[in-house]
């Protein structure tokens, strides 16, 4: 992809994304070079109604020999969306960036190029490495027009499963991701799981004008977590996937979403559940739905049979932030993300139910209920008027605090367990995230969870409070918890931590 130059781009608004006005020829990224489609096509039905383009699957890196290195220019460029023409942000030329696969003990070695007219950065979402240095460490700033070498080491026994990337400045994390970057990072199993085929689907919205640029947000989308009015997958808008019958797939989906809370729905397939976030339940769970919040990923197994069926996000109330207005999100509408068509006759009577393929123990999840506790904290998320520097907006607080990058809010020692009472003390859901470490949920809203669940985003419906346990293991030094809605977090609502070594 060529950059647009900077004498045709025009600065949008506060959010500083470049936006452009190309005559000619243009600089039409191309979608399809950076996409392929997935596996050997499928027959299509003569009765096959209108339904779009088929779902591609993301560029991929793999690592060779314990290593992978890729570049990531993150840039504005055009695309296409949903037939039309866009002006947008994205890594490599495209939306989703590529899909970086790695194993655990690799080594991950990024170098970020800045073409944007804002500082950036990159930050690998649920990833247990070091937030020091050159690797995970959202301290970093990279200027527009620089390049930073990022070197991300996974220990030899990181937890398998899907991951992902984004921009994590303090300020335009918001505008970056809603924008167009992000892409996946897939940590291979040690064994294969047996699947017909594997897929990703990275989850995004945006909103995109008449002319096909990024809409500006309002200061109302940005006290409730804006969201987008074109929901896509892979980029897409409303891929199709045809499966066979009795086809079994395995779906890794992100919710890249800056703001948007995904509850899916495949009606009339069969679901498991193999985890969520980089935790791996002990054994998969069949489901009707799965709740995604901003950051969430989740582990799907897709058994196949015969029919027609949707991709669906169903509407979900997140709450409201009070202002006039405005201050409801639009997860309160129903979205097809996606139209399924599974063809040919079912391949053997019952052969969906109970019949999972072999799945092989990876490991047996921790469990720390039962571990020693050795500090109990609480975190107060909260919402009010009179904060922003006084600019008549919000305040979105942690522990009655805003952010500030200069000041540790939270010290932990190295290799100690902690309880966390996540409080949340607004009218509105805040997802939870901390960086490096995983979450153990104990108890939602008064009641004991009695499963290992394992998340790094960890969602606090609107007054209420969720128990968390973490363990400091691995690694030490400073990095952040924060709101996962992003213009929450741009706003403020994100602390320090600093997890010191133990002497
Ligand atoms: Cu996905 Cu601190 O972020
Ligand atoms: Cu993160
Ligand atoms: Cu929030």
């Amino acid at each position: 992809m060529e950059p647009i130059s900077r004498r045709t781009a025009v600065t949008l608004g506060g959010l500083g994304l470049a936006g452009t006005a190309i005559g000619g020829a243009g600089l039409l990224w191309t979608a399809q070079p950076g996409f392929t489609p997935f596996g050997e096509p499928v027959a299509r039905s003569a009765f096959r109604a209108k339904s779009g383009e088929p779902l591609r699957q993301p560029t991929e890196q793999r690592s060779r020999d314990g290593v992978l290195e890729v570049t990531l220019d993150a840039s504005p460029g055009r695309m296409r969306i949903g037939g039309r023409n866009a002006t947008t942000l994205g890594y490599n030329g495209g939306l989703p960036g590529p899909t970086l696969r790695v194993r655990a003990g690799d080594r991950l070695a990024v170098t970020l190029r800045n073409g944007l007219t804002d500082p950036t950065n990159l930050h690998t979402h649920g990833l247990h490495v070091s937030p020091e240095g050159n690797s995970d460490n959202p301290f970093v700033v990279v200027e527009p027009g620089d390049s930073f070498d990022y070197e991300f080491r996974l220990p030899a026994d990181h937890p398998p499963g899907l991951y992902w990337y984004h921009p994590h400045h303090h300020g335009v994390a918001a505008g970056q991701v809603f924008g167009g970057l992000y892409g996946a990072i897939v940590v291979d199993d040690p064994l294969p799981i047996p699947v017909t085929r594997e897929r990703v689907l990275v989850i995004s919205d945006l909103t995109l004008d008449s002319a096909g640029n990024l809409t500006r947000s309002t200061v109302a989308e940005r006290m409730h977590g804006r969201e987008g009015e074109l929901v896509l997958v892979n980029g897409q808008l409303k891929p199709s996937v045809d499966i066979r019958s009795g086809e079994r797939e395995r779906w890794r989906i992100v919710n890249a979403c800056a703001s948007r809370y995904l509850r899916l729905r495949l009606d009339g397939q069969e679901l498991h559940l193999l985890g969520l976030d980089s935790g791996r339940f002990a054994k998969p769970e069949k489901v009707d739905e799965v709740m995604l919040a901003p950051g969430n990923r989740a582990d799907l197994l897709v058994t196949a049979s015969e029919g027609s069926t949707a991709l669906r996000a169903v509407p979900y109330d997140r709450g409201s932030d009070g202002m006039m207005g405005g201050g409801r999100g639009s997860s309160l509408a129903e979205v097809t993300l996606a139209t399924v068509t599974v063809e040919g006759a079912d391949a053997g009577a019952g052969d969906t139910a109970d019949s999972l393929p072999a799945i092989p123990r990876q490991a047996t999840p921790v469990d720390l209920r039962g571990a020693t506790v050795t500090a109990r904290r609480e975190f107060v998320f909260e919402m009010g008027m009179g904060g922003m520097m006084g600019g008549g907006g919000m305040g979105f607080t942690i522990n009655g605090r805003e952010f500030d990058g200069g000041r540790v809010d939270t010290t932990v020692q190295g290799g100690s367990v902690e309880e966390w009472t996540l409080t949340n003390a607004s009218q509105m859901d805040h997802p939870v995230h901390l960086h490096v470490w995983p979450m153990q949920v104990v108890e939602r809203v008064g009641r004991a969870v009695d499963s290992v669940l394992w998340q790094d985003v960890v969602n606090v419906p609107a007054r209420s409070a969720v128990r968390v346990r973490v363990a400091f293991t691995g690694f030490t030094g400073k990095t952040v918890y924060h709101c996962h809605i992003l213009d929450h977090e741009d706003n403020g609502m994100m602390g320090v931590i600093d997890a010191r070594a133990a002497n």
